[in-house]
């Protein structure tokens, strides 16, 4: 062949799976992990949910990845001698399904320095605050205690702190007068599933870039 002779085509599939594989860490009812869920039926969403990995066997979103014909498990401390033992089980439980991002939606554990060393830099968590304000497993009702008038929503990047990692994106919600925990956290779950799903399409697409804690999508 010479050199000015055409190039035949490359082949190529009817459809490029263009995909980032997501593993989805759980504790409760599941609602963050329902809007991925309802986001992947849009063929255009760059993402998809691989398995779901619960450490309670009772958490109500395990039905929701079930009824959706996703894999579960369910990784229990009690099921181990130690929580590094259960640290570096979870660990394994994640990199047997190879995901590009390891998404925790209500998993109201923290990630011990095993899991980190291996999955550090794919793994982001929402959480019902706007951050740095009111880490921690009591969000909503440390914010209404302490009588802001806005709070929200944030996606981040963990690290080996609690609720620490750089921030990918924020959304504030208004605090109502008679708002108790209850009523303002499903407001802030509302706008929280939209953050959730938004931010993780991005990262799909973008990937993201580190300044010292400054996080930009697609840097
Ligand atoms: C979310 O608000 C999450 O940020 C918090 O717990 C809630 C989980 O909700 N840690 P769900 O299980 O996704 O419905």
């Amino acid at each position: 062949m010479s050199h000015d002779d055409p190039q035949p085509p490359a082949p190529r599939p009817a459809t490029v799976p263009r995909t980032a594989r997501l593993v989805v860490l759980i504790s409760g009812a599941g609602s963050n992990l329902a809007a991925l869920l309802a986001a992947q039926q849009d063929a255009d969403f760059p993402a998809r949910v691989v398995a779901v990995i619960s450490d309670k066997p009772e958490a109500g979103g395990l039905e929701v990845a079930r009824a959706a014909g996703i894999a579960t498990v369910v990784v229990r401390p009690a099921d181990f001698p130690d929580r590094a033992a259960w640290d570096a089980g979870l660990a394994r439980a994640v990199s047997a399904v190879d995901p590009a991002w390891v998404v925790c939606a209500g998993f109201m554990r923290i990630l011990g320095p095993g899991f980190l060393a291996e999955h550090a830099g794919r793994v982001v968590n929402t959480h019902p605050a706007l951050l740095p304000s009111f880490p921690g497993a009591h969000a909503v009702r440390d914010a209404l205690a302490h009588g802001v008038r806005v709070t929200g929503c944030t996606v981040h990047l963990v690290d080996d702190g609690v609720d620490t990692g750089p921030i990918l994106a924020q959304r504030a919600v208004d605090v109502l007068p008679d708002d108790d925990e209850a009523t303002l956290h499903e407001r802030i779950k509302v706008v929280e599933r939209t953050l959730l799903v938004e931010t993780v399409a991005a990262l799909a697409r973008h990937g993201v870039g580190l300044d010292g804690r400054r996080a930009r999508i697609g840097g």
